[in-house]
Formats: C-alpha cells, structure tokens, sequence
C-alpha cells in the first residue's frame, strides 16, 4: 500500500511516500526556524500560515522524486494530534480534501506515535514488547509498547518536557532557538566537573520527571558568572555541558529503572532529543551493561517529520482502520487512547 503522509503539527512542514512494500519512496521537509528564530520560539499562528504555503509543492516534491503519480497513491496519514491546533488543522484539511478528491482512505495519526515507530524504518527495527523514552519539545514519557496500539505510560514529566527545557534553559543562556542542538554544540567544549547541577527526582522511587527545577538552578548559576562578570563563551560551554550532563544522567537512570522494572532489555528512544549523541552514548552504555540494546532513528527522523505519519498511518490503513470525512485534531490527545492494531 502506498501512502502520503502529512506532518504539520508545530514548525516543521513534512510530507513523505511510504510503500509497504517497498519502504520509504520520498521525504522531504520544510523547517520554518529561520521564522520563528526572530522570536525565540514558535508563533502559531505564523505556523498555520507557513505550512499552507509549502504544503501542496512539498507533495509534487515527493511524487516527483519517487516518480509517482497522484492515481498510484492509495491512502493519505495525517497528523491529527497532539500539537498546535491551527497547524494541524492545515494538514487535516489537506488530507481529507485530497483523500475525498482521490477517493481514497485517510488515517489521522497521533504525532508521539509517529516518533515511536519512526525507529521501524532503519535497517534494524526493534521488536516488541520494549520501552520507549519519548522525549520531544512537548512530551517527555517513559511507555512500555507491547505492540502498535498497546502502549502503557510508566512515567511522564510533571512540568517541563526535555525539549523545552534545552529551548528555555538555551534562551536563558542567550543561545538560539531550537535550544536543543545549540546546548549540544556549545557543550562539545564545555569543561567537565565546572558547574554541578540536581539531577531532578533521581533520588525517589517513580518514574516521574520534573526539569523545570533544573532550568532554574542553570539560570541561577548563569546569573551569578554574569553579575560576577563572567559571560564568555568558555563559560557558557561549561554550563551548557553541565547542564546536558544533568538531563542525561536523568534520563539514563529512569530509563534503566523502566526496564528494570519491566524486566525488558530493549530500550527504544524517539522525538527530537533522541538526536542529542551525549544521550544515545549515556543509554548505549547502560544497555551494553545489562546485555541490552537501544534502538534510534537516523536525526532527521528523530525530530519532526513526514515519513513516521506516512509509516505509522500506513500500518493503521493497512488493519483496516480509516476516517470519516469530518476534520478533527486535538492539541492533547493521550496516547493510551489510541486503539491496538488488529489485522
Ligand atoms: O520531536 P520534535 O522535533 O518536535 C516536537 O514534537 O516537539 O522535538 C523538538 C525538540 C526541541 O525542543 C529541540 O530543542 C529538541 O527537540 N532537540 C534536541 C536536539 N535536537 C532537537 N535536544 C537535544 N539535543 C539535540 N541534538
Ligand atoms: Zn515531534
């Protein structure tokens, strides 16, 4: 089965062709940073405008790429939630007119699930039952997957996902948006050992995560080098190091005790901070300590994109599940809800 996938649900316009078959045909991406940069973060609004700028060249992008046409496409995956409304709303509709105009089935798909499979289109996929980390600019959750659909949450963060926390703790720094990449390429020159920072909730049982303590303690920190007169490069790496340092050992100690607790060996990491190589090093190293292995996409899959829709709509489409034709999204949408796959 042959399927587009729409990915519109913050600042990133993506859209893809996947084959069951034949795998991943065309991907291609618009990222709207430069748009929002000016403002530190993403305006909304200038979002939902974007994506219906690029959206309909972006599809001839990968129909031409993949050499389709429009008749060779026999389902459309959208995503339908969790995100900001207006930009999701963009895609929708495109998807469910095009679906309507092509008389085809069209399959809303939930984005954190999408990060989830993403992993499915390396080389070597992971098998279930396995934990995932999803750690993105909006979620950061600890999920036991016993298979597309069966998804138990084990833990979440009560305030700041990571993400947002490398943007907020970034912008406090005086570094660009997105905060994530910035903090990881100030920190390869950062001195290890300069700056100790809390590594949040470690010390109590649970599988709870809470960064905005760890924000505020790098802010701290930040301030008193400043009113010291102290804001060279040199000290912005070291707290930048300290501070991915922080996130990083938090994330490695809850994962190893979902597993733990589980009693799984296969770690999955998905969304934007999977990218981040101090992270996939921290957890390799611990997985390798109990004989396990840890599973990531490629980077331009871990953060957002068209082809873990066109992946994760075309596994639904393929059991049979579809749309109607109204247009729904949801700005929160928890992922338990979503139904198991039964082919
Ligand atoms: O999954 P994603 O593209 O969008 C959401 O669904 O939120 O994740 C974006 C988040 C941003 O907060 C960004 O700063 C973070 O992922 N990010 C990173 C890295 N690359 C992106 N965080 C740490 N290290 C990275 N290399
Ligand atoms: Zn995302």
């Amino acid at each position: 089965m042959l399927v587009l996938g729409l990915e519109t649900s913050c600042d990133e316009t993506g859209v893809a062709l996947y084959d069951s078959q034949r795998g991943l045909l065309a991907d291609a991406l618009f990222s709207q940073i430069d748009l929002h940069r000016i403002y530190g973060g993403v305006v909304p609004e200038l979002a939902s405008r974007d994506h219906i700028k690029r959206m309909l060249p972006l599809i001839e992008q990968v129909l031409s790429e993949a050499q389709c046409q429009p008749s060779d496409i026999e389902g459309i995956a959208y995503t339908a939630g969790p995100g900001l409304v207006g930009a999701l709303l963009v895609g929708a509709s495109c998807a469910q007119a095009l679906a309507f105009a092509w008389d085809i089935p069209s399959i809303g798909v939930h984005h954190m699930e999408g990060h989830l499979l993403a992993p499915m289109l390396e080389d070597n996929p992971p098998e279930f039952p396995f934990v995932a980390l999803l750690v993105s600019g909006g979620h950061t959750q600890l999920v036991r997957v016993d298979g597309i659909g069966q998804y138990r949450l084990l833990g979440e963060s009560i305030d700041d996902a990571a993400g947002e926390a490398f943007d907020k703790t970034a912008k406090l720094m005086g570094l660009r948006y997105p905060g994530g990449p910035e903090i990881a390429c100030a920190a390869q020159q950062g001195v290890p050992g300069r700056f100790k920072l809390p590594r949040p909730m470690t010390d109590r049982p649970g599988l709870q995560f809470s960064f905005s303590g760890l924000k505020t303690a790098t802010l701290t920190a930040w301030q008193k080098c400043v009113a010291g007169g102290d804001h060279s490069e040199q000290t912005r790496a070291d707290l930048a190091y300290a501070f991915q340092d922080a996130v990083v050992a938090t994330l490695t100690i809850k994962c190893q005790r979902a597993l733990e607790q589980e009693n799984l060996k296969t770690l999955v990491i998905a969304g934007g901070v999977s990218a981040n190589q101090a992270l996939r090093q921290s957890l390799e190293a611990m997985l390798a300590q109990r004989q396990g292995q840890v599973f990531y996409a490629r980077p331009e899959f871990c953060t957002d994109n068209g082809a873990m829709i066109a992946y994760a709509g075309c596994q639904r489409l393929l059991a049979g599940q579809k749309e109607g034709q109204s247009i729904n999204v949801r700005a929160r949408w928890p992922m338990e809800e979503l139904p198991p796959l039964v082919s």
